[in-house]
């Protein structure tokens, strides 16, 4: 294996015989897909595999990069030998240079996942594409070489796919096992230390999709690999296993639940004047009587919801208590309901339940964002006007009963919400 370290890549750059990086470096990156802050920016890994019959290109550069990777390309391979070109998903800032380069080699066949297809009318709107959708185990043949596909879906597209060349023990792992992090030197073992953003990346493109990433792992884990050469950040080429081995760490769950396979039930609450407190405590303790389920109550006035976070993903109930104030619920539930784009709460058992003066919104509007998160919302909420009476703490007891007997399987009005199986 070639184990050049070039200080500034602006040239191809081999990183395992007839393979060459290809990609550009965008050091001024500040942020990525508006979601990711970029510390150290990014670079766009795009790879040349030269065959006896012909190159393959896998993966292009964000548009704005096209003329650095042209150059690069140009001094690898002729266009007339382009035979293959893969991406691994459609995001634009791996297709962006694509279009021209299907100008400039037209023979090139365009290899894509199944899921693709309906992904590439959205992007190309009318303009029609030649392309072959592949799926694990199919493979395409450069003469004396072959690269072979993963299907590994929703990682973080639903298109994602990895290639497998098989003879160099290499996995273009397209987004996965990459980072956002610039560094000239390329290889994972001459970068600076790019730890965090690894995990950064991790916790942002990947954590929502953890059971997609432990079927890829199964698919991954099985390959010999000597090098993982991702569409950001460093080339894996040094202990890729390692790799390999924190995303399978970072997508089982570390948190041990005390109790056990026995199902969980949250309810968050604010309050100003504790009315809506005495009914979060009424719909804690008619969950804690149906038993079976463990119970936690929470008040959101402390302001912090990343710890909540962590607890959301275990668990499977949710229940949100809060006083309508102007028409709205409060801001810490709409924080912390936003927070859970980070998680998979799809499924999930979901309520409501608050106090309120005159209007009273809070409740309904609390159902509809839990639906559109695609949780189950199968007892309805308990409003109570100002300070609850008796018959409301009775109703809000009942809405933790029934919640508990739905997480226990036990409900005999089991409800099934349309959007949960959207
Ligand atoms: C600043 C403020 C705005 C409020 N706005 C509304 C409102 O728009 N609609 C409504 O039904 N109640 C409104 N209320 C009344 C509260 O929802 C009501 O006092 C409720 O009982 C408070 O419950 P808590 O003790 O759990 O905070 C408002 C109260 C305050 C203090
Ligand atoms: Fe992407
Ligand atoms: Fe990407």
């Amino acid at each position: 294996m070639n184990r050049a370290t070039p200080s500034k890549p602006d040239l191809a750059v081999e990183i395992a015989p007839g393979v060459h990086w290809i990609g550009v470096l965008d050091p001024g990156l500040r942020s990525f897909d508006i979601i990711l802050k970029t510390a150290n920016g990014t670079t766009y890994n795009a790879y040349a595999v030269r065959g006896s019959e012909g190159v393959a290109i896998i993966d292009t550069v964000k548009e704005c990069f096209a003329d650095d990777f042209f150059r690069k390309l140009e001094s690898v391979a002729r266009y007339d030998e382009i035979r293959v070109m893969v991406l691994n998903h459609l995001e634009p800032d791996h297709t962006g240079a694509l279009p021209e380069l299907l100008r400039r080699a037209p023979q090139a066949q365009l290899y894509i996942s199944t899921r693709a297809k309906q992904m590439l009318k959205g992007l190309l709107h009318g303009d029609s594409l030649d392309f072959t959708p592949v799926n694990t185990g199919d493979t395409v043949s450069l003469g004396d070489r072959t690269l072979s596909f993963l299907h590994t879906p929703f990682l973080h597209w639903p298109d994602t796919q990895c290639t497998w060349l098989e003879d160099a023990g290499l996995l273009f792992s397209g987004d996965i096992f990459g980072c956002h992090f610039c560094d000239g030197r390329l290889f994972n073992d001459a970068v600076g230390d790019f730890r965090f953003s690894f995990d950064y990346y991790y916790a942002h493109l990947m954590r929502p999709f953890r059971d997609r990433v432990l079927q890829a792992l199964e698919l991954i884990e099985a390959l010999p690999i000597r090098v993982v050469a991702p569409a950001h950040g460093p080339v894996l080429r040094d202990k890729p296993q390692h790799y390999v081995r924190r995303y399978r760490d970072l997508s089982i769950s570390t948190l041990r639940n005390e109790a056990g396979d026995v199902k969980t039930l949250l309810v968050f609450y604010l309050s100003a004047y504790g009315n809506t407190r005495v009914m979060a405590e009424a719909v804690a303790a008619g969950a804690e009587e149906a038993g079976g389920i463990r119970v936690s109550l929470y008040d959101l006035e402390v302001g912090e919801v990343a710890p909540f976070v962590d607890l959301i993903e275990e668990a499977d109930g949710l229940v949100f208590g809060s006083p309508t104030i102007n028409g709205d619920a409060v801001k810490p539930v709409w924080d912390l309901l936003s927070s859970l784009t980070a998680v998979s709460v799809r499924g999930k058992l979901g309520a409501a339940f608050g106090s309120f003066g005159w209007s009273g919104e809070a409740v309904a509007m609390i159902e509809d964002r839990l639906r559109g998160l695609k949780l189950r919302v199968p007892v309805k909420g308990v409003r109570a006007k100002l300070i609850p009476t008796d018959m409301e703490l009775e109703a809000c007891r009942t809405l933790g009963r029934e919640l508990a007997l739905h997480l226990a399987g036990l409900a005999d009005n089991k409800i099934i919400d349309m959007a949960a199986l959207a």
